[in-house]
């Protein structure tokens, strides 16, 4: 299946991981910008909470098209247990019919947010083929 590695990385992490799956496969990657960068206390404090609300903070543009793509692996770091504000841009953005593999990048391997990816990714009429969370 051609797929499509998307990202986001405020501190490196997800993008090390990322450019190293992408690079395995020969798989495409796009990173996710956010249109602002946060420091450490928006991130801290409202980014933590905007990604418990499953709120979306806006990207750029992908410089890539999604739409050429049948599966996109998405890679999204963790905040207070929930995937980075910009990566719900990302999954607001997805085309009907995808599929999806979701790797949420964390500190400590775990997060709260497999259902509520899933129910995101499914509302946006796409199927979620895989949640595996990493160990940065
Ligand atoms: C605002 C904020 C909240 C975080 N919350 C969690 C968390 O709930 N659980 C966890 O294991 N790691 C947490 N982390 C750590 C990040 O998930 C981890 O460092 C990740 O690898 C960052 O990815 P990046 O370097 O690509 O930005 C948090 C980091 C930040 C900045």
């Amino acid at each position: 299946m051609k797929t499509l590695v998307i990202f986001y990385s405020l501190t490196g992490n997800t993008k090390r991981i990322a450019e190293g799956l992408a690079a395995k496969e020969s798989y495409d990657i796009a990173e996710a910008v956010g249109t602002f960068r946060p420091g450490p206390f928006k991130a801290l404090v409202l980014g933590s909470f905007a990604a418990r609300g499953l709120k979306a903070w806006a990207i750029k543009p992908l410089d890539a098209d999604i739409s050429a793509y049948e599966r996109l692996m998405v890679l999204a770091p963790i905040w207070a247990g929930f995937p980075v504000p910009f990566i719900n841009s990302v999954i607001a953005g997805l085309p009907e019919g995808k599929t999806v593999s979701f790797k949420a990048v964390s500190a400590s391997g775990k997060s709260s947010c497999k259902e509520r990816v899933e129910a995101a990714i499914k509302a946006k009429g796409c199927t979620l083929e895989s949640f595996e969370d990493i160990k940065a």
